[in-house]
């Protein structure tokens, strides 16, 4: 479903600067299965992650979802329904409840009716183990409830794939084994594509297969 192919990303911070943070990158990615992305620091990961995100159009090489070019699809349907993403530094925003930041991608879109969507949302709400904190603001919450709610707000609109930046970096041993379970048992119960990039052993242990970064090139361990 995800197939990435001679993937190169160059950034040009200034006329004389060029940085290759991605140097001929090809994978493919299965529909329903876990893949991790590890490399050191610098490696191209978020980079990637960023591409396949469709947040960074500015690439050279082919990354097709569903045999069409991330380029080509309507960017908010694509970020909505096609994929959901977790970043590291989670991006609730602070003015808008637990239920509210959940509803967010919805928000716009017209696929669910209001009972659906709360349906949807009481679902996740249980899932993510945060009934009782659908009223409270971010600021009221622990590292690892409000990791939690970017999970169920990247879930809200039934993504396909679901892309997460170190989900685990922020949280202790115990929060982040609870994170790595709920996001595998997602990925069984919905059959949500799941691209982890991580620094996690155990995460990428449990994953189906691991790509491995290094300068921008994918080798064979690390
Ligand atoms: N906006 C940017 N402008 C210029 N260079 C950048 C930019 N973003 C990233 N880079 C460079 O591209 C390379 C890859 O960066 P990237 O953020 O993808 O690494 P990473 O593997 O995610 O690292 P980390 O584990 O530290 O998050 C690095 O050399 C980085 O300095
Ligand atoms: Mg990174």
């Amino acid at each position: 479903m995800i197939k990435v192919r001679n993937l190169r990303k160059i950034y040009k911070p200034s006329k004389k600067v060029q940085v290759h943070a991605v140097n001929d990158v090809s994978f493919e990615i299965d529909h329903g299965s876990t893949v991790t992305i590890v490399g050191p620091s610098g490696s191209g990961k978020s980079t990637i992650l960023n591409i396949l995100g469709g947040l960074d159009s500015q690439y050279m090489g082919e990354v097709m979802v569903n045999d069409k070019e991330v380029r080509k699809y309507n960017p908010n349907y694509y970020r909505r329904h096609v994929l959901g993403t977790i970043f590291q530094q989670f991006y609730l925003i602070p003015s808008l409840t637990v239920a509210e930041n959940i509803l967010l991608p919805i928000k716009f879109g017209k696929q669910l009716n209001k009972a659906q969507t709360m349906e949807r949302l009481m679902y996740l709400l249980e899932r993510v183990d945060l009934k009782n904190r659908a009223n409270h603001l971010p600021s009221e919450l622990s590292g690892g409830q409000a990791q939690r709610v970017a999970i169920a707000r990247a879930l809200m609109g039934k993504p396909q794939i679901l892309l997460a930046d170190e989900p685990t970096g922020n949280l202790d041993s115990k929060t982040g084994r609870e994170i790595s379970k709920l996001l595998f048992d997602l990925n069984k119960e919905e059959q949500t594509t799941l691209v982890i990039v991580t620094h996690d052993k155990k995460l990428f242990k449990q994953a189906s297969e691991s790509i491995y970064l290094r300068d921008g090139k994918t080798v064979k361990s690390l």
